[in-house]
């Protein structure tokens, strides 16, 4: 059976290792297998639910789709568009809000974490947050989500959502998505707290390595990056206990392909220092090829207004034409 894929990333800037290596990697290994249909959403409508300013925003969407391109992903095959132009987003949220229930958003972490200890100022759209990210999934009869681990919760709220719905109006309407989440490294640390996730939002830029950053800059971020005082673990079971060694381990043998056991075992007792310099040098390979192509392509805006634009037309296809049959059961 053939994979529908669909995904979706906000244009909030600063997109980084952790969205590399916990989505856009495996979007990319998703977009080349022919057996897959694929769409790449990048979610403006998620971006505004904390604030954003109009011009950074718009820059921020062709940064995405640059991004995307940039990685590999390939236009002519997988669909990528931005959600706003495509109503019917909008419209099934409301539908499904209606189906989600307060019990079931109340429980969700994002939300708390990034409303913070006020929640009463939070945006009503950042609670609903999650209702939303279920119609651009149901949409589109999605039957695999590949994201990191952090959006497993909201994958789980979807699949609530759909079973639900189909309860609720005795149908088999909405497909019940399964989410692909990679099992070693689906969440990228800070390189300057191992506890902590790396992040678009995080003030210090030395905790995180950009997409966009070159080759000098990566040295240096992975050089100031913490470590501790012991020399490099000798076994993985040592992992857990280091936070900041399983973090730089752990994206060395993502980006190397090298097995966790692997990589361990050949900087085992080494010093942090030596170790530092393989890993700036895998990523300086793989991140500064990708660095340089975005540069290029935010600088062909035609030639992304074109992809967006024929990437909306295809989805708003599918997606119309799923949101009447949901219109439908409801009773409109
Ligand atoms: P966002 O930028 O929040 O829209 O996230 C886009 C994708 O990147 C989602 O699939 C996230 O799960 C993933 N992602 C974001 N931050 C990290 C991280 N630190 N480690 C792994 N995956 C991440
Ligand atoms: N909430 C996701 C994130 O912040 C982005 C997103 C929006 C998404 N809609 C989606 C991811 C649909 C997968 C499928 O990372």
């Amino acid at each position: 059976m053939k994979k529908k894929i669909f995904s979706g990333v906000q244009p909030t800037g600063n997109l980084h290792l952790g969205n590399y290596l916990g989505a856009i990697k495996n979007f990319v290994e998703l977009d080349k297998n022919n057996e897959n249909e694929c769409i790449f959403c990048v979610v403006d409508l998620h971006a505004i639910t904390v604030n954003q300013d109009p011009r950074e925003l718009k820059k921020n969407i062709y940064e995405t789709v640059a991004t995307f391109i940039a990685s590999g992903i390939n236009p002519k095959k997988s669909i990528i568009f931005n959600q706003s132009q495509v109503s019917a987003h909008s419209e099934a949220a409301w539908i499904l809000g209606c189906t989600a229930r307060m019990g079931w958003l109340n429980r969700m972490t994002q939300f708390k974490e990034k409303a913070g200890k006020d929640k009463e100022k939070a945006s009503i759209g950042l609670y609903s947050y999650p209702v939303l990210m279920a119609a651009d999934i149901l949409l589109y009869d999605a039957t695999h989500v590949p994201v990191g681990d952090d959006q497993k919760q909201h994958l789980e709220l979807c699949r609530d959502i759909a079973q639900k719905f189909n309860n609720d109006f005795r149908v088999d309407e909405l497909k019940i998505p399964e989410p692909l989440i990679k099992k070693d490294f689906s969440r990228i640390m800070s390189l300057k707290d191992g506890l902590k996730k790396m992040s678009k939002s995080e003030l210090s830029d030395l905790s995180r390595i950009n997409l966009t950053d070159e080759k000098d800059q990566i040295i240096n971020k992975i050089k100031k990056a913490k470590t501790d005082p012991l020399p490099m673990p000798s076994n993985v079971n040592e992992l857990d206990q280091r936070p900041e060694a399983k973090n730089l381990i752990g994206i060395f043998s993502s980006l190397s392909g090298m097995t966790l056991e692997k990589s361990v075992e050949k900087f085992s007792g080494e010093n942090f220092s030596k170790f530092k310099e393989h890993l700036s040098q895998v990523l300086v390979d793989k991140i500064a090829p990708i660095s340089e192509e975005i540069k290029k392509l935010i600088n062909e805006k035609s030639y992304i207004e074109e992809i967006l634009k024929k990437g909306c037309q295809k989805a708003d296809e599918i997606a119309s034409k799923k949101l009447k049959k949901i219109q439908k059961i409801v009773g409109f």
